[in-house]
């Protein structure tokens, strides 16, 4: 199977986990896209969705879902988004399609993560997949300077020759080169930095389950 196929057959396995008659969060991203296609075959099954991104909120209105305000809604039962990396624990790295931030607070408002990703994305030990970070752009060059202290090198995300700018209106850093041997310990560290907005590490908000897209069809991981 291409990766493409076992993107559509997570995506249309992560249809259980909805729950009828409820707001679904719904994350970013490739994988993610093949769920909101499936979810739009159970669209009069469902409240509707929240949305992680824009990009999304506007697949989810295309196929007919109704889109609402995070604020809107006190709680999700479950969120379900990709990762560029999941390790045995189901602690993940988010934010290769720059959407972390949003994620991030869609995920703390649902009682569970359900991981959906191809198997290329399970890994041993996170970091190496370039670390996206959201950054307020004064504090670029800083938060850059403490990354190579750590041993990491830091290049700032570019779309069209420009820095790319994230739904929230900030800035992407992308890390290479880090090892992420305690990715609670890290998450917290660095989402303390001055002008972090989101560290991709999503470990104090891990996933519960991963559907992991293989050759022998779809595995599912509980962490
Ligand atoms: C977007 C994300 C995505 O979940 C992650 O990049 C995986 O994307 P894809 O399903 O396209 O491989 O975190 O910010």
């Amino acid at each position: 199977m291409t990766q493409d196929e076992l993107k559509a057959l997570v995506g249309q396995a992560a249809l259980q986990y909805v729950v009828p008659g409820e707001i679904v969060g719904v994350g970013t991203g490739s994988t993610v896209n093949k769920f909101i296609d499936a979810l739009a075959t159970m669209k009069d099954q469902i409240k509707g969705a929240v949305s992680s991104s824009e990009a999304s909120t506007v697949r989810l209105k295309a196929l007919g879902i109704p889109v609402f305000d995070s604020n809107e809604v006190e709680s999700l039962s479950v969120y379900i988004d990709g990762a560029d990396e999941i390790d045995h624990q189901g602690h993940m790295v988010k934010g290769g399609g720059a959407a972390l931030t949003r994620e991030k607070i869609v995920a703390a408002q649902s009682k569970q993560f359900v991981c959906i990703a191809d198997e290329s994305k399970l890994v041993d030990a996170l970091g190496a997949f370039p670390l996206p970070v959201e950054v307020i752009p004064m504090a670029t060059a800083r938060v850059m300077r403490q990354f190579v202290a750590m041993g990491g090198s830091a290049v700032v995300r570019l779309k069209d020759g420009q820095p790319l700018v994230t739904d929230n209106g900030q800035h992407i850093v992308d890390v290479k080169g880090l090892k992420i041997t305690d990715p609670v310990a890290f998450e917290t560290e660095v989402s303390q930095w001055p002008g972090v907005v989101t560290v991709g590490v999503f470990a104090l908000q891990k996933a519960q389950v991963c559907l992991l897209g293989t050759a022998q069809g779809v595995k599912t991981l509980n962490f």
